[in-house]
């Protein structure tokens, strides 16, 4: 797999790729991922997204797309609940619904572990995160207020299996 960004590929307009599951060996490319996707105030060293990666009930999806990657979403499932701790795309690869493949992948991993509840926060300045969710059905359920290092609050949104079951 090419680590990171192959200029010669940026024609994708739909999302047609797959979404793998990986572990530990993956920290550098999912830290790359993140780097390229959030401000640097906000990105995840690859130490840190190691050890989530192993860490108890986390499951992490991986977008590829012709051998790139192209963003990936990191959940964990315990107790009946998950959360979503992390979701990116690169910003050459955003608007292709990758976002939205992402999320259904989280919500169905969800599912087969028996977590009938999805939360996770997503700053409330973050329109394009806040947008993707409620679109696929979370929906806000609290504030956190100063939840992000500079000041800015967060929303709690939630996706409740039992009631989108159809
Ligand atoms: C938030 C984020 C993950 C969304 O990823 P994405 O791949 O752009 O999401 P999608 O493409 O599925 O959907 C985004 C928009 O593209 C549109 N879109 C999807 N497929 C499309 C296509 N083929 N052509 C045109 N537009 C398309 C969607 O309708 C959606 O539109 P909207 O913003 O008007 O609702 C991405 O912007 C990101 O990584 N941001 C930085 C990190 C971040 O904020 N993470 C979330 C933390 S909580």
């Amino acid at each position: 797999m090419r680590p990171l960004y192959n200029p010669l590929v940026l024609v994708m307009t739909s999302f047609t790729g797959q979404i793998i599951p990986v572990g530990p060996d993956y920290a550098a490319v999912l830290a790359a991922l993140h780097a390229a996707s959030f401000a640097v105030a906000e990105q995840w060293p690859e130490a840190a997204l190691r050890d989530l990666v192993v860490s108890y009930g986390t499951i992490t999806g991986l977008a590829v797309w012709n051998d790139n990657p192209v963003g990936f979403v990191m959940l964990r499932c315990v107790a009946g609940e998950a959360e979503i701790l992390t979701l990116c795309v690169t910003p050459d690869f955003q608007k292709c619904g990758v976002g939205a493949q992402l999320v259904a992948w989280a919500i169905q991993q969800a599912k087969r572990s028996a977590a009938d509840v999805i939360f996770l926060e997503v700053s409330c300045k973050n329109k394009d995160a806040y947008t993707l969710y409620q679109k696929n059905k979370f929906v806000q359920s609290g504030l956190r207020k100063n939840y992000y290092p500079d000041g800015s609050d967060a929303f709690v949104m939630q996706y409740d299996s039992q009631k989108n079951s159809s």
